[in-house]
């Protein structure tokens, strides 16, 4: 049968007809807000390229989870920073007394149901802003890296983070931050990879958040290609061998296609992470009265969820009612 009998706009006839059949909206629960922590008091500084977002001290950060926590987010994701020094081995990402290993628990105490997840990473702390250590040919440093990353993740643990995410793209981090939890006592703590990673132009605002561009040169030389979507895809196979216990592909929004296959190809639970340039070009385009802010957010969440993201790393969770209702 075809048309004239069959007429598919009878399901969407009506705001009534098409409730029964809308897919519902990711749960808050799927949700993790990736936050900015910096050192002392008081202080919250807007991130002039992400609208809506700040570099807050602990006792703000605090404040400012407990509406959060409220909507029923599922988790936060902690990037610190350092006010002192930062060497070549970035060496201030495994003080037991940053940013990051004192608002972990602090977060922990205040909201038993928040997961707290910490990036793993040396660029936000290294002088030249590179994931690891450079060798004398100016590369970044793999094994060398490798070793700092693990001492980064046991820190993290031990400050009692739920999960620790490595984002260097180094070749075996994943193997290595599993052997020293493992070493250390903390086999419980769950392993998310950053398993593909672009090299993307769509990390811009995140970077100045974060302070972290390089100062010579690019990630090219450790981030996935996009142009070599197979070899992209073994970076995730990879890390499941490795002892990942969830897979992540990042950004999210340009690599749909990447979210699907990956999902396909585990039985991990996969997270997507919808990037700082994915979050600014949908407000700066509202702000140009170019499109409505909540409905382009809402429509990018939900291809997130559709393409099978078990998890959303998103600058949107903390505006998961004024979205969701
Ligand atoms: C650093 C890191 C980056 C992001 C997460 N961890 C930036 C980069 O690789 O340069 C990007 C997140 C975002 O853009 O929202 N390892
Ligand atoms: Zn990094």
């Amino acid at each position: 049968m075809g048309f004239p009998e069959v007429r598919l706009r009878r399901l969407r006839r009506s705001p009534a007809i098409r409730r029964l059949f809308d897919a519902p909206p990711p749960p808050p629960a799927k949700f993790v807000w990736p936050l900015f922590v910096v050192e002392g008091e008081r202080r919250s500084e807007p991130i002039a390229s992400m609208p809506g977002q700040n570099r807050m001290s602990v006792d703000v950060l605090l404040r400012a989870l407990e509406p959060v926590a409220a909507q029923g987010i599922g988790g936060v994701l902690l990037f610190g920073q350092t006010e002192g020094a930062k060497d070549a081995g970035g060496s201030g990402a495994f003080d037991e007394r940053g940013v990051v290993q004192r608002a972990v628990p602090a977060i922990k105490r205040a909201f038993p149901d928040l997961a707290v997840m910490t990036d793993v990473c040396l660029c936000a702390y290294t002088e030249h802003g590179h994931c690891g250590p450079l060798d004398r040919h100016g590369q970044v440093d793999n094994d060398a890296a490798n070793g700092l990353l693990a001492r980064v993740a046991v820190s993290h643990a031990a400050a009692g983070a739920d999960v620790v995410a490595p984002s260097a793209m180094m070749d075996g981090q994943v193997r290595g931050i599993r052997e020293a939890l493992t070493e250390n006592g903390f086999e419980q703590t769950l392993l998310m990879a950053y398993s593909t990673k672009f090299a993307s132009s769509l990390y811009g605002p995140f970077r100045d958040a974060e302070n972290s561009t390089p100062s010579a040169g690019d990630r090219k030389g450790y981030q996935a290609a996009y142009g070599n979507p197979r070899a992209a895809l073994r970076e995730s196979v990879f890390d499941e061998e490795e002892g990942a216990d969830i897979l992540m592909v990042k950004p999210a929004l340009f690599y749909l296609d990447v979210l699907a296959e990956v999902r396909r190809r585990t039985d991990l639970p996969v997270a997507a992470y919808n990037v700082s340039g994915e979050y600014s070009m949908i407000h700066a385009a509202a702000e140009r009265g170019w499109g409505d802010l909540h409905a382009m957010a809402r429509e990018s969440l939900a291809a997130l969820d559709r393409a099978g993201a078990d998890l959303l790393l998103s600058y949107w969770a903390p505006r998961y009612r004024d979205l969701f209702g």
